[in-house]
């Protein structure tokens, strides 16, 4: 058997991050979880950091690492999105306040000091909010950027055009300036984009199959999509909500359910009218280096038997 890879979950819970979550966590043959920093996104730091206790105490793994990070993004405002995941980040279900307690030590320093301790190019960063502590710890500590195994993500969009803007995906909106110097470092990155996650749709047979696990965590994995759903569903006349993080983690777990294109991305952070936007290269028209495996294709049966056979097991 092989070992378990390494990873650093990096979140902004919000329902889809806690399914993510949640998989990882179910997950311990494939995947060591050296920790999860959490970043201000969904909902404002405070939230999202009590979402990722709260979801580590539903896998009935209290003992998970959780680090505390960034409360704002580099240079901007914060933006969040209560409108799609509501006022908690993780409406829906009521669920009890977490017990276990946050680390102590700041996220980025724990980035750092984790990418600095372990085998350079055995630990993957996966990235499932804004980037703001990924890159806070590359601007802190070039050291580490070549340390990294890779990153992937979920993030960005380009046929499927934006989500926050008509421009742009909700994490790279966020905070664009932290996904330039990450899609800039020269670390490779595979792209979990809207014209992927958008095929990763719930419907009502694939939620009450979640229901119908019988566990604790299944419960609240439909709960949540059942709230969480409603804003697409508005929104996109979709028959469901896409699972758009939980994506991140099915990629490392089987990444014959994904398929895309290896091709240039980049970040625009000076136009107001497409701040955020992900320029994918997709023709190679330009002579600009591809940087990004960009997904677009998705087995969505074999992605939701993953899920349900993952969930089941806490
Ligand atoms: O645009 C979707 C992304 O923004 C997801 O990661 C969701 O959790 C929010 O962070
Ligand atoms: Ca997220």
């Amino acid at each position: 058997m092989n070992t378990p890879r390494k990873i650093i979950i990096d979140t902004d819970p919000g329902q889809d991050d806690a399914v993510a979550i949640l998989l990882a966590l179910a997950s311990p043959e494939e995947l060591d979880v050296l920790g999860v920093t959490v970043v201000a996104g969904n909902v404002p730091l405070p939230l999202t950091q009590k979402n990722a206790c709260i979801v580590c105490e539903l896998a009935g793994l209290p003992d998970t690492k959780v680090y505390s990070g960034c409360d704002a993004p580099l240079t901007r405002k914060l933006v969040t999105a209560e409108h799609v995941h509501g006022k908690t980040g993780l409406d829906g279900p009521v669920m009890p306040d977490p017990t276990m307690a946050l680390q102590d030590q700041h996220a980025v320093d724990f980035i750092i000091e984790t990418l600095r301790a372990e085998p350079a190019g055995s630990v993957s960063l996966c990235p499932l909010g804004p980037l703001t502590n990924i890159a806070t710890a590359f601007n802190r500590a070039p050291d580490i950027v070549e340390r990294v195994q890779e990153i992937v993500l979920m993030g960005g969009a380009y046929f499927q055009v934006g989500n926050i803007t008509p421009a742009a995906e909700f994490n790279i909106y966020v905070d664009p300036e932290a996904a330039k110097i990450v899609f800039a470092s020269g670390v490779p990155i595979v792209v979990m984009p809207l014209d992927v996650t958008h095929k990763a749709l719930t419907n009502r047979a694939r939620v009450e199959a979640f229901r119908n696990l019988g566990n604790e965590a299944g419960r609240m994995v439909a709960e949540w999509t059942d709230f969480f759903e409603r804003f697409d569903k508005e929104k996109y006349g979709s028959e469901g909500a896409p699972l758009h993080d939980p994506c991140v983690i099915a990629y490392l777990l089987k990444p014959e359910l994904f398929s895309g294109r290896h091709v240039n991305v980049e970040i625009e952070t000076g136009s107001e009218l497409t701040l955020g936007m992900t320029v994918a290269d997709w023709w190679g028209v330009t002579d600009r280096t591809p940087n990004a495996m960009f997904m677009g294709g998705l087995d969505a049966d074999g992605f939701f038997a993953l899920l349900n056979e993952r969930i089941a097991r806490l």
